[in-house]
């Protein structure tokens, strides 16, 4: 019974992946953060840094649910699965969020998501098959690493932006929450040589989803 609604979640989730690496509009399980704010006209400065940055964590959140999905998929115990399956709920509430701001903001996607979300899921996998502890060592190093990054997005956003700012600040305490939850159910340290090999990674990618 525990399986077969775990494999229901799983598919849930794998469709909402799906949609969201073709576009076709995310899910929204919680209220977007700042909704209430006022979201005054932005100078075309403002608003291309805004829409940047939104952009990137967009994409982010689009690897989150690829790698939360097929690390899932592989994952060999049951309470880990729904962990890793709750968690990637939550990242989907991130990605219509900044799917909606950027909306917002006239701007768009990354055009290259379909490739960011393909690898995530090669990597996602390659995480799984190492282990569970492997693999929640995985979770916690790329939540922290988006926590120090939603940081930095907090100090470039501008200040008028009210509602991109709320949105990367509730972010940021969920990522901060699914980093310490990997680390309680027993995430390995990763060695500092793959550490930065991740880091890497985040840098080209965030780096071409500004732009593109
Ligand atoms: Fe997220
Ligand atoms: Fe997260």
């Amino acid at each position: 019974m525990r399986a077969y609604s775990s494999l229901d979640r799983l598919l849930e989730r794998a469709d909402s992946l799906l949609r969201a690496a073709t576009r076709t509009g995310a899910e929204q399980r919680r209220p977007t953060p700042g909704d209430e704010l006022p979201d005054p006209p932005l100078g075309q400065g403002p608003r291309r840094t805004a829409a940047g940055l939104m952009r990137v964590n967009h994409t982010g959140e689009v690897c989150a649910q690829a790698l939360y999905v097929s690390q899932a998929a592989l994952a060999r115990d049951e309470d880990k699965r729904h962990a890793l399956l709750e968690a990637a709920r939550e990242e989907g509430d991130h990605l219509y969020w900044c799917e909606q701001r950027l909306t917002e903001l006239g701007s768009h996607t990354s055009r290259l998501d379909p490739l960011w979300f393909v690898g995530s899921c090669a990597i996602g996998m390659v995480a799984a098959a190492s282990g569970d502890r492997w693999s929640l060592g995985f979770v916690e190093e790329t939540e922290r690493q988006v926590v120090a990054h939603l940081d930095g997005h907090l100090g470039r956003l501008p200040d008028e932006d009210l509602r991109s700012r709320a949105i990367v600040a509730m972010m940021r305490d969920d990522e901060q929450r699914h980093a310490d939850d990997a680390q309680l159910r027993g995430a390995a340290p990763l060695p500092a040589a793959v550490r930065q090999a991740m880091g890497w990674t985040a840098r080209v990618m965030t780096t071409l989803s500004y732009w593109v």
